[in-house]
């Protein structure tokens, strides 16, 4: 055997494992996404407690807060009884204002009105406030 074919030889297991590492790097690449996308995410639907002192929610008042980027709020209904709402309204989403004369919600967009158990009392929004757990620890209310 000449020097040239061993090194012809050589070569072309040196350019084949070069192209299969290429083709292992490429079908990784491509695969990523789609595992990423069909894997289960550890913690899903698992979101972190929102904690709010108890002191900044008063008697028959609301306190919005933003929930997990999304507007929130929490109301004081008794001494010591709390409820927690998703304060984006159902109809098409505008953020409700709380009415402390009439101890309701307002939608500002099509006036939209909600009960502070979150339920419909009038206007055009299709079902109740989305109601957030909330529970009173200490001094501190944990939403979420
Ligand atoms: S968006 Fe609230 S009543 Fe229409």
């Amino acid at each position: 055997m000449s020097d040239s074919s061993v090194n012809l030889s050589g070569r072309r297991t040196f350019l084949g494992g070069l192209l299969g590492a290429v083709g292992l790097v490429v079908t990784a690449a491509a695969a990523w996404p789609v595992w990423r996308f069909l894997a289960p995410q550890s913690g899903a639907g698992e979101l972190e407690k929102i904690v709010i002192a108890r002191g900044e929610v008063s008697l028959e008042q609301a306190h919005f807060f933003n929930f997990h980027g999304k507007p929130a709020v929490v109301l004081q209904v008794t001494p010591g009884q709390f409820a927690a709402f998703s304060a984006v309204c159902t109809h098409l989403g505008c953020v409700v204002k709380w009415v402390p004369e009439k101890q309701e919600f307002l939608c500002p967009c099509h006036a939209g009105r909600f009960s502070t158990e979150g339920k419909v009392l009038g206007g055009p929004p299709p079902k109740p406030l989305e109601l957030l757990p909330v529970a009173l620890v200490g001094d501190q209310l944990q939403v979420g």
